[in-house]
């Protein structure tokens, strides 16, 4: 059925959630959430929002199951193929209750909860996690732009508003900071986290397939490899009806494309120089770990 204006659920509020912003579609359903039995072959891919979620999800979806999907499954849109787990929005299916019922092994499925809030279960299976990050002012544009056209998200203000609530972590599921920062964190204890960044997938999407296939033990052909490199480019992305979100009508893509502009550096289009300088100041104060550095530019 063709969607409505009738069929957007109301812009929702954010509030403080055990210490992190959030809003009602992504906490809905916690408690089940929360018991949700993780397998050990289950793969958890996590992410700040905006990361490149949706990128490398397609990569693990075909990696996986290119070869073996069959004829009914081959429409399937990816955000039924790799669940959203925390999400619960009207009129759509439970992201928990569509990853209880995924029929493959492993299960591919999505998150963008803050490391703190990952159900215990993955932990005690000790799954496979693979978390993707994107430099903070790329992420700040790409989140501007998505929330001004997907309804489960907060009205976003205007650019200048939106980039003092990005500082302040005022943003659903909280702060980029924290988020980045805890997860990598986390990968110093638990040695099954793969940590990749969205500008090294950009640079070189191969070199990037070659490390996820290390983390994983896949062995795939070189022309396996190529194939899947060749099918999740951006314009090959948006293109297809797979990966291309054109049935969701949470998202209003007339207003802005999921797939917008798919580059490293887009945030030079939108910073003033002030903002430019007050956003590196209190970076600065805020990303003390040498060891995780992102790039702003290639
Ligand atoms: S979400 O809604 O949080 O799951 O979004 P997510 O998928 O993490 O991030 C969306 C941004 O990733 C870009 N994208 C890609 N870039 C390059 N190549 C490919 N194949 C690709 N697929 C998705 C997408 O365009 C969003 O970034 P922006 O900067 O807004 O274009």
């Amino acid at each position: 059925m063709a969607s409505t204006k009738m069929d957007l659920p109301p812009r929702p509020t954010l509030f403080d959630f055990h210490g992190v912003s959030m809003v009602k579609y992504f906490t809905d359903n916690w408690d089940n959430v929360q018991s949700f039995k993780a397998r050990p072959d289950d793969i958890l891919i996590a992410t700040y929002p905006k990361a490149g979620t949706t990128w490398v999800s397609y990569i693990l979806d075909l990696l996986y199951f290119d070869d073996t999907i069959s004829d009914c499954r081959s429409s399937v849109p990816l955000q039924e193929r790799v669940p959203f787990l925390e999400i619960s929005a009207p009129h759509r299916p439970k992201g928990k209750d569509l990853a209880d019922q995924l029929p493959t092994a492993p299960r591919l499925i999505k998150t963008h909860l803050p490391v703190q809030f990952v159900p215990k279960s993955f932990w005690e299976q000790r799954s496979r996690i693979v978390y993707v990050a994107r430099n903070a002012k790329d992420t700040a544009v790409s989140y501007f732009h998505f929330g001004r056209m997907n309804h489960v998200h907060p009205e976003t203000g205007d650019w200048s508003c939106f980039l003092q609530n990005f500082i302040k972590g005022n943003m659903v599921f909280g702060s980029w900071y924290q988020h980045v920062n805890a997860w990598w964190d986390k990968k110093q204890t638990y040695s099954n986290i793969h940590y990749m960044f969205y500008e090294d997938l950009i640079e070189d999407s191969g070199r990037e397939i070659d490390r996820l296939c290390s983390f994983l033990g896949l062995s795939p052909t070189t022309e396996k490899k190529e194939h899947v490199r060749a099918k999740v480019t951006f314009d090959n992305m948006k293109q297809n009806k797979i990966t291309n979100f054109s049935t969701l009508p949470l998202m209003n893509q007339s207003v802005s494309s999921f797939y917008r502009k798919g580059a490293v550096g887009d945030w030079k289009n939108h910073f003033t120089v002030a903002q430019n300088e007050q956003f590196d100041e209190d970076y600065k104060s805020k990303m003390k770990n040498p060891a995780l550095c992102f790039r702003t530019e290639i």
